[in-house]
């Protein structure tokens, strides 16, 4: 096979090739059902999905992540996903922030090692947030490092494109795992006039194409690509090496990421369009309290059933 033919076998067959690497250098074994070549859920899995495992999915079966902040949450969650990702989005869903913005290195530490104590099997990304990596590549050194010692996480993202590029390969070059965040940055929505689609003109277009050619060239191992047009996010999934993970994005990319509370239903402020909701949790915890308090205010709870040294309920 001459050298051209072999890239261009390599490349068609990166999916296969890069899976047979990771099954090797890991020694895992995923139980595949006979004949199909399915991805089987994370609970399969016998140790946590690392950064190499999601780097070897380029071209496979889609990546499975949604956000998760809490233990509980991250254990519910952890059998199903491929990667849970602890997004400073936490800073409006959880907190009750306007913008993304709000939160601390120290707010993202513990809520990672909340979800890295809740979860097995899914490889864990902690957010870096506002303010803590754009500086100075020293600055998103410490940061990382900081984020990646007190958690135990596998990998931090870092939003922006080809304006980190430096950054992102100072981390990764100093081994520590960068997944790319480029498109729609919610860090910096504010700056640029608010959630707006990126990519729609010519130079916008260009300009998104570049950002993922960059992030991936400076190491990152998957890049998510957040609010653009679909044929843009499928063009940078088909010209990069690594997974790309869509949010508002499009169906070919290498995976999909939804912010949990928004599938769930239990953030109800806004729903942007691209979500699809899968559950209405946020109405069962108002149901539950309606029976609750309606209960308590009866007396019909508690019941003896539930006090200490009271003769039971016949
Ligand atoms: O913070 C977050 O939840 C995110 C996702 C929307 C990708 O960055």
């Amino acid at each position: 096979m001459d050298a051209s033919l072999s890239a261009s076998f390599l490349k068609k067959n990166r999916f296969f090739f890069n899976y047979f690497c990771m099954l090797n250098s890991a020694s895992i074994s995923l139980r595949c059902s006979e004949g199909s070549s399915e991805v089987k859920n994370a609970k399969d899995l016998d140790r946590r999905n690392s950064v190499i495992d999601i780097k070897a999915r380029k071209g496979g079966p889609p990546l499975v992540c949604l956000t998760a902040y809490t233990k509980p949450m991250a254990q519910w969650l952890d059998p199903y996903m491929d990667l849970l990702l602890v997004g400073d989005s936490l800073a409006m869903v959880v907190y009750g922030l306007e913008t993304t913005r709000g939160v601390t290195l120290d707010v993202m530490i513990n809520h990672g090692s909340a979800v890295m104590r809740g979860s097995k099997r899914a490889c864990v990304v902690v957010d870096l947030p506002h303010g803590t990596y754009e500086n100075s590549p020293a600055q998103a050194f410490s940061s990382a490092k900081r984020v990646l010692d007190e958690t135990g996480a596998q990998a931090v993202k870092l939003e922006g494109g080809a304006e980190i590029a430096d950054i992102v390969r100072y981390l990764t070059d100093k081994n520590i795992p960068v997944l790319g965040h480029i498109g729609l940055l919610p860090q910096k929505a504010e700056s640029r006039g608010g959630y707006k689609i990126q990519g729609r003109d010519g130079e916008g277009w260009k300009q998104l194409m570049n950002d993922g050619l960059a992030i991936a060239d400076a190491g990152a191992f998957a890049i998510v690509i957040e609010g653009t047009v679909e044929v843009l996010a499928r063009e940078i999934t088909e010209s990069i090496d690594v997974p790309t993970i869509g949010i508002g994005a499009s169906p070919s990319c290498d995976g999909q990421i939804l912010v949990s509370d928004d599938a769930l239903g239990l953030f109800s402020d806004f729903t942007p369009s691209f979500v699809k909701r899968y559950a209405e949790l946020g109405e069962d915890v108002a149901s539950a309290a309606r029976a609750y308090a309606k209960d308590v205010r009866s007396r019909d709870f508690p019941g003896l059933e539930h006090c200490f040294g009271a003769p039971k309920n016949k």
